[in-house]
């Protein structure tokens, strides 16, 4: 899941590509490198290292006035963290940037008699000598040779000694969008927020296309060379949304984003209290008849289902079958036309989540996907698309991304509700002004950031803890545990509370955190009777309900309010409380919880 960037224009290009590689730090970051055509002599210089960008920006010359040039963060896939792994890689002729993975790369080094021509442990170098043992002058022709042999996925941003000036790019699978201006000249990255503040209008690169960038154009051609018109999109957000605006981290950041980022989300899609997808071109045609239901994702995505599958199968008495991705796409697909099949994904660009949703087309077309990234993949790629609004999500820990699928479920769930009459209208009504208070509801939680830093400091030294709760509250217990490992490394499980006796209670020791969700007035009883389990077992015990005040000390040690709410809706308070128990356990272990090791903020490498 590696950021790459390119740019050929008429202004000095290292500091631009070393600012774009930092915005899309968050999709790799083990090492980086940029290389630059040093002047018209066609030259290709390249500087790259293990560490961070900000360790790239220091081994940059100062005095660089190129004007072309290619960068890559990298997130390993093949190969250590090495100087010798980094990105550009430069055989002979050819330098090139790449994310995704040459599956065949062994046999190309065997065809092409490569060996003695590799100095690294990496794919990608392996791409970079058969361009190169292709390339004869005619950088199309070469590109066209290389890539039908080659299997897997990729994005390239390619330069060719002796054509200063120019850089080539083609993909297949793994995301690439471009801009042109007139004044700066082309740009290609990963993502947008790379070169935002150039553009706001940008296209996706078309698959098994070559994209030819100059300083003065930009062309797209198809294999057979044939002109390709790209479709260019606009977005609604600035450079400022993909920086820090003053807080210490993006995750922070974006934990306070929230409210914001749900109003966003279901604004255009109320009319009258009632659920409206008209400005989404989706007909109330698809929830009609709807006979079952399959929701695919990864990760906190996934979870996010998982939120509203609750909702809808308790609700409406719709059965709802929840997937992780990567295990949909090698089971039977078991799908009729009837089944409504919604694929959740925050960048789009997952490719477990992009090959279960194409699995799933080949037996319905009722496939919908809720997606947070303009124009990515999966967007494309099913039938329909609710965008989510949450604005760019750079921190590797989905926060305002989870709640804005959530609220799009909630959504959809209505839509489901009235039109399988389950829901009559002024219930329908209801619920969607309930859900119109949280972006406030959020908001006081927001503004009450209870003292969470003190808290989690007792949670810091834990090797292991639990998160416990009953329906919706079980739900969002294994994305507060997600929360809490991903950023922290401290180990977290999340347990069905009235499951936790048969078997794995054994593991509650004296002093084990157990943050314990009680906001299901449903099951609030049984619930507190599984903390008192727990308790009496010598759990340090976070209890995070609706109560006034907890008296009771055999219950819990602290005790996290949140405001009174329809239970459906408390997820939005709750979540706000494990996502910064999370956060400042993460910090409180001097953690980055913007790039926590080993992750990388989209999955698209299986
Ligand atoms: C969550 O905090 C992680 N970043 C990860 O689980 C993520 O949700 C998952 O990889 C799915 O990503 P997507 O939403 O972009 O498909």
């Amino acid at each position: 899941m590696c950021g790459i960037i390119g740019l050929t224009g008429h202004n000095p290009s290292q500091n631009i590509l070393l600012d774009g590689l930092a915005r899309l730090e968050y999709r790799g970051y083990d090492s980086a490198g940029i290389a630059f055509f040093r002047d018209n002599s066609g030259h290709i210089s390249v500087r790259k290292t293990a560490g961070k960008v900000s360790d790239l920006r220091a081994i940059c010359d100062d005095d660089n006035t190129s004007t072309c040039g290619i960068g890559h963060s990298r997130w390993a896939t093949h190969g250590g963290v090495t100087n010798a792994n980094a990105h550009p890689h430069k055989v002979g002729n050819v330098t090139l940037v790449h994310n995704g993975i040459i599956e065949n790369y062994h046999d190309l080094i065997k065809e092409f008699n490569l060996q003695d021509k590799l100095v690294s442990e990496t794919d990608t170098e392996v791409a970079a000598a058969t361009f190169d043992a292709n390339y004869d002058g005619d950088p199309i022709e070469c590109i066209k040779k290389t890539v039908s042999k080659i299997h897997g996925t990729f994005a390239f941003c390619i330069m060719f000694k002796n054509r200063p000036g120019e850089i080539y790019c083609t993909r297949r699978v793994s995301p690439l969008v471009a801009a042109f201006t007139e004044k700066d000249g082309s740009f290609v990255a990963s993502d947008l927020t790379a070169f935002i503040e150039y553009s706001k209008q940008f296209f996706i690169v078309p698959e098994d296309t070559i994209m030819i960038m100059k300083a003065d154009s930009m062309t797209v051609q198809d294999m057979d060379g044939k002109e390709v018109t790209p479709e260019y999109m606009t977005v609604d957000w600035d450079v400022t949304a993909a920086q820090k605006d003053g807080y210490p981290h993006y995750m922070i950041k974006e934990i306070h984003e929230q409210p914001a980022a749900i109003k966003r989300t279901i604004m255009t899609r109320i009319k009258d209290d009632l659920p409206d997808f008209t400005e989404d071109n989706i007909p109330d045609s698809l929830f009609e008849g709807v006979t079952d239901m399959t929701i695919i994702a990864c990760g906190t995505a996934m979870y996010a289902g998982n939120m509203g599958a609750s909702l809808i199968q308790n609700k409406f008495g719709i059965p709802v079958n929840v997937c992780i991705a990567s295990e949909f796409r090698y089971e039977r697909p078991v799908l009729s036309e009837n089944s409504l099949v919604i694929v959740v994904s925050q960048s789009g660009e997952t490719i477990d989540t992009l090959e279960a949703l194409r699995l799933a087309k080949t037996k319905t077309q009722r496939t919908l996907s809720l997606v947070n990234v303009k124009g990515s993949s999966i967007a494309r790629e099913s039938n329909y698309v609710l965008y989510t609004h949450a604005g760019p999500e750079i921190a590797v820990a989905s926060t305002k991304a989870y709640t804005v699928q959530v609220v799009a479920m909630y959504l959809i769930a209505a839509k489901l509700g009235l039109t399988s009459g389950e829901f009559t209208e002024a219930e329908c009504k209801k619920f969607i002004q309930t859900m119109q208070t949280v972006p406030e509801a959020m908001q006081k939680m927001l503004d009450n950031e209870q003292d969470i830093e003190n808290l989690t400091r007792r949670m810091t030294n834990a090797e292991h803890t639990f998160y416990i709760g009953r329906g919706q509250d079980y739900r969002l217990a294994m994305e507060g545990a997600l929360k809490l490992k991903e950023i922290s490394y401290i180990h977290a499980e999340a347990y069905a509370a009235g499951e936790l006796k048969h078997g794995t209670i054994a593991l509650i020791s004296e002093g084990i955190p157990v943050i314990a969700l009680a906001t299901q007035q449903s099951v609030y009883s049984k619930v507190i009777s599984n903390i008192r389990e727990v308790k009496a077992r010598g759990a340090y015990v976070i209890l995070i309900s609706m109560d006034d005040e907890i008296t009771d000390p055999s219950i819990c040690d602290v005790h996290l309010n949140i405001p009174k709410i329809d239970d459906d809706f408390a997820v939005f308070e709750a979540v706000v409380l494990c996502q910064m128990i999370a956060y400042y356990a993460s910090i409180g272990k001097g953690c980055n919880p913007d790039q926590p090791r080993n992750l990388a903020k989209s999955v698209t490498v299986e």
